[in-house]
């Protein structure tokens, strides 16, 4: 289906078109006068030089045009050139009658699917999540289902961070712990055990600990790496104990994403490349790719037209150990080789731009992937406290994902049992997804590279530009539609009015703006422009709300009318809830 913009741009274009004009000096905009008017054509202003014609003349002519257009109600000519627009509520009608029908709401599907692979989340493996997983997880989620909506061919992989040194930090504080253990020992060539040396909470403490002790302690942390090395180079034992922190990190990973209502396609991660590194290193030095520098191998990816400085990307450390971008490099290999995606795109914190721009010329320029293969980082940027710096718990630590989600909860349930009388199992429900509301379009609503400030009273709030705002918007709707449904006086499938309030036309007016909206939000990846549209379409029907009594009009036609447009309203506003990864309770 056409974008609403672009029909009543092509009538104004015959309008021009017929007046002996340019006709691609007819195109529509949104009115940035809407007090005057819906729609505004500024092209008489921009035709003035090339006709030498004052604009107020070529306006004229154009509105002359558009006498008895069933496209616009109103076309005004107003100095010193504009002309002011309104649409006829017929056809308003009629296109709002099309996108009911339509299973999309008229947002057109692309002629071939895309393959895109979003790579987000990036969870690392036996560390606990911790607020600074929020965002890449909320974003990708929502960009994920934003690509899928628009119709194409979507693959969402976490690309765990399972392969690095905290696996070989952790192998050397349980080595020191338990020396005894099967695993250490080399001349070992039984089985190992089956229940792993540790639970998920004792994991979480080794971590810590190890990292810290290799801060403070160099003969340490060398220990650590050789433990890398080795677990990287398969040594069996290390193996072992790899697999078990795996088994035990993943299914606490798997329970955090499920709260966030985070859904992975694919639980890879940096290991499962490890086996084609090799070749990989082997045809990037054929090739004449990679070199050695001070013992590493690398790969220039400077260009000349850089203005910044762009360092070698780094294949292998001096000890043949790999690294985050030997991994990356390798997972692009695997990508090509099984999806053949046209589009890998990555949310990560922007401060892994320089890696990401490092790993996509390298991947061009050795041939790893094919040149058509576009390559998308979206930086996030960085969710701070009130103070503005990055969110910290109350002592000054770095806040675990649970506890902030935890909090969040609490504050919804507060509010919900406030005012409303639920039963406590409901209350509890209901305030967990309030919660991700909050937590969720608090984040999306800002454009990803912005960092901001994560304020769970203004989040939380019932009021203003929240996620529950939404919510509550749609759990009104549904509110007026299941006592409508308990009168049941009119037909099933009601149609819209003919003749419309304002505010009617207005809430009309917003709906038809989703499919651009949508097109706009998958090409510029932009979530913030869903948030952007579901906030005016609340608005816009908080305002219809506010003036029609619906329940009580006694015209019972137009009754069914404004019903027929709720329904829409309704189903707008879940399907963009929906992709931007939330949902809305029957009552809150
Ligand atoms: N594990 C990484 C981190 O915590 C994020 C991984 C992002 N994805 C990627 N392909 N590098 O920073």
């Amino acid at each position: 289906m056409k974008k609403f913009l672009d029909i009543i741009s092509k009538e104004m274009k015959k309008a021009f078109e017929t007046a002996g004009y340019e006709p691609e000096l007819g195109k529509v905009t949104l009115s940035n006068r809407p007090d005057l008017c819906e729609f505004q054509c500024n092209g008489a202003m921009a035709g003035a030089k090339q006709y030498h014609k004052a604009p107020i003349m070529i306006a004229n002519d154009v509105a002359a045009k558009l006498e008895g257009s069933a496209v616009f109600s109103q076309v005004d000519a107003v100095a010193p050139g504009f002309l002011n627009l309104r649409v006829t509520e017929s056809f308003l009608k009629e296109y709002l009658n099309k996108m009911r029908e339509d299973e999309k709401f008229g947002l057109q599907m692309p002629e071939k699917a895309q393959k895109i692979i979003v790579d987000y989340g990036g969870a690392n493996v036996a560390k606990p999540l911790h607020v600074g997983h929020l965002r890449p997880a909320i974003i990708g989620e929502s960009i994920k289902r934003i690509c899928r909506y628009a119709g194409h061919d979507v693959i969402g992989d976490i690309h765990m961070g399972d392969w690095g040194l905290q696996m070989g930090l952790i192998i050397t504080e349980l080595k020191k712990r338990q020396p005894q253990l099967p695993y250490f020992d080399e001349n070992y060539s039984g089985e190992y055990p089956i229940e792993a040396p540790f639970t998920i909470s004792e994991l979480e403490e080794i971590y810590p600990t190890a990292s810290e002790k290799a801060k403070n302690d160099a003969e340490y942390k060398a220990e650590a790496l050789d433990a890398t090395y080795k677990l990287q180079s398969g040594l069996r034992g290390y193996r072992a104990l790899w697999q078990h922190i795996m088994n035990v990190s993943i299914v606490d990973l798997k329970k955090n994403y499920e709260n966030l209502d985070v859904e992975f396609d694919l639980w890879k991660g940096e290991s499962d490349v490890h086996n084609i590194i090799p070749g990989m290193v082997e045809k990037m030095k054929s090739g004449g790719y990679a070199y050695e520098s001070d013992g590493a191998l690398v790969v220039d990816v400077k260009e000349e037209t850089d203005t910044k400085e762009m360092p070698p990307c780094m294949i292998l450390k001096s000890d043949g150990a790999s690294l985050y971008s030997t991994t990356d490099l390798a997972t692009i290999m695997d990508r090509m080789d099984k999806y053949d995606p046209d589009k890998i795109i990555y949310v990560t914190d922007k401060r892994q731009s320089l890696h990401f721009e490092q790993v996509f010329r390298c991947a061009r320029k050795t041939g790893l992937a094919k040149p058509e293969t576009e390559f998308v980082h979206i930086g996030n940027g960085t969710m701070n406290g009130s103070d503005g710096k990055p969110f910290k718990t109350r002592e000054g630590g770095v806040m675990r994902l649970e506890s902030l989600l935890n909090e969040i909860n609490e504050e919804t349930y507060r509010k919900i049992t406030e005012n409303k009388s639920m039963s406590e199992k409901e209350a509890k429900e209901t305030a967990k997804i309030v919660a991700l509301s909050a937590v969720k379009y608090g984040d999306l609503s800002n454009q990803a590279s912005k960092d901001y400030v994560f304020d769970i009273e203004r989040f939380t709030s019932f009021e203003g530009d929240t996620g529950p705002y939404i919510l509550y918007t749609i759990v009104r709707i549904k509110s007026i539609l299941s006592k409508y449904n308990e009168q049941k006086n009119v037909a099933d499938t009601p149609s819209l009015n003919d003749t419309l309030n304002e505010s009617e036309k207005a809430l009309m007016l917003e709906i038809t703006k989703f499919n651009a909206m949508i097109e706009a939000a998958y090409e510029e990846i932009a979530p913030h422009k869903v948030c952007a549209y579901i906030y005016d379409l609340a608005n816009a029907f908080n305002h219809f709300y506010h003036e029609t009594k619906i329940l009580t009009e006694e015209d019972k036609e137009k009754q069914a009318g404004w019903i027929a447009l709720l329904m829409l309203t309704r189903d707008v506003l879940e399907t963009c809830i929906d992709i931007l990864g939330f949902s809305a309770p029957e009552r809150m």
